[in-house]
């Protein structure tokens, strides 16, 4: 075999620890160093990381150029928090870097622009972490929706509230300030609003209306209680997606349910467990995949090793157009106006 792909990750949270878990198998790629200013959480990743590779010696730094530059890895995982894109992305453009980006990939429609066209530009292989486009059953529903239009869409996702405290370095940290996530719309729920793009095409216009003063007396909490955005989409057809975190008793959960002439697909759960119905036809069931994050990052590497990108089916410049859809979702809320995308 060839020389295990070295492997860098930014940002040493809640998932690098996942992506660890994923990529620590795979003998043909080797995690060689992570960058964080929180030491305690490269310590972490490191502990888990030799659990599954007993001789790894990952180098730890906080300064993602000074790692690029020093560690010279052949890609680099960026899994930051959402508030805090830009020079990690910068310095692997300068560096040439393939990268993969976490969703949601930013906050700011102008930096995320600009970082999509330097990345057309150069041509550089990008995989951002929308990892339902590789589920069976979503591919099997892109399969037969692209001819048989959507014409009704409806999901989201609904939970309770997260309890942060003083003091919390993980995502409770970030999540329920709106500033920090861009809300459940841009954080969570995007990955609906991504399926929702992957299956039925683009949205023309989004209109939103959200809930608040519901949840009380949350630790920093600015962020809507709950929301429901319709939208109209570039084929005619029209989807409401709703996000919510005030279900504290239970009974939400994560849903999709499409509806053209001759299909039905019906997603359920986090997994995006399918139902396919057709008419005259018996329906499919289609399990999700526990171990999505393997297959999306075997596909990431893959194409890493081999220069070609055709199999990846979340690019960069692609999950620009998921944040610039939610960030036009939440200018509705704040302006109580439709906006065209
Ligand atoms: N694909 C999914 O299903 C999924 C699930 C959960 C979270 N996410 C996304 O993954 C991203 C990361 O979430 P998380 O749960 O790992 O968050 P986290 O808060 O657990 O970890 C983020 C890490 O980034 C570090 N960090 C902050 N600023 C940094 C900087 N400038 N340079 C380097 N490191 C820095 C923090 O110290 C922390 O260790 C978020 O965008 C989140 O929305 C995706």
């Amino acid at each position: 075999m060839s020389q295990p792909l070295r492997v860098a990750m930014i940002g040493a949270g809640g998932m690098a620890s996942a992506h660890l878990k994923a990529i620590g198998p795979f003998e043909d790629a080797a995690v060689v160093a992570f960058c964080d200013p929180d030491a305690a959480k490269i310590e972490a990743r490191v502990a888990e990381l030799r659990g599954i590779r007993p001789d790894a010696a990952p180098v730890a730094y906080s300064d993602p150029a000074t790692m690029l530059a020093d560690a010279d890895p052949d890609v680099v995982y960026v899994l930051l928090p959402p508030f805090v894109h830009g020079p990690a992305e910068r310095a692997c453009l300068a560096a040439g870097k393939p990268f993969f980006v976490e969703k949601p990939i930013g906050l700011e429609a102008g930096l995320t622009r600009e970082l999509a066209a330097e990345v057309e530009q150069r041509g550089l292989l990008t995989c951002a972490g929308y990892m339902n486009r590789y589920r069976a059953g979503v591919s099997r529903a892109r399969e037969l929706l692209a001819a048989d239009p959507p014409a009704l869409v409806h999901g989201g996702w609904i939970g309770g509230a997260p309890n942060p405290q003083p003091g919390d370095t993980n995502i409770g940290s970030w999540w329920v300030i709106k500033e920090k996530s861009g809300g459940q719309i841009v954080e969570q729920c995007t990955h609906t609003f991504d399926v929702l793009r992957y299956l039925c095409g683009e949205a023309v216009e989004v209109y939103a209306r959200a809930a608040h003063g519901f949840n009380t007396g949350i630790y920093h909490y600015t962020i809507d209680d709950a929301s429901s955005v319709v939208l109209q989409l570039a084929n005619g057809g029209v989807a409401n997606l709703m996000s919510a975190c005030v279900a504290g008793a239970g009974g939400g959960g994560v849903w999709l349910n499409v509806y053209a002439r001759q299909t039905t697909c019906l997603f359920t759960g986090w997994d995006h467990a399918a139902k396919i119905l057709r008419k005259g036809e018996p329906a499919e069931e289609i399990q999700g995949e526990p171990d999505i994050f393997s297959v999306e990052d075997r596909v990431f590497l893959d194409a890493v090793r081999s220069g070609d990108g055709s199999g990846i089916r979340s690019t960069y410049p692609d999950a620009a157009k998921t944040l610039l859809l939610t960030l036009a979702a939440n200018e509705s809320l704040a302006s109580g106006r439709a906006i065209a995308v």
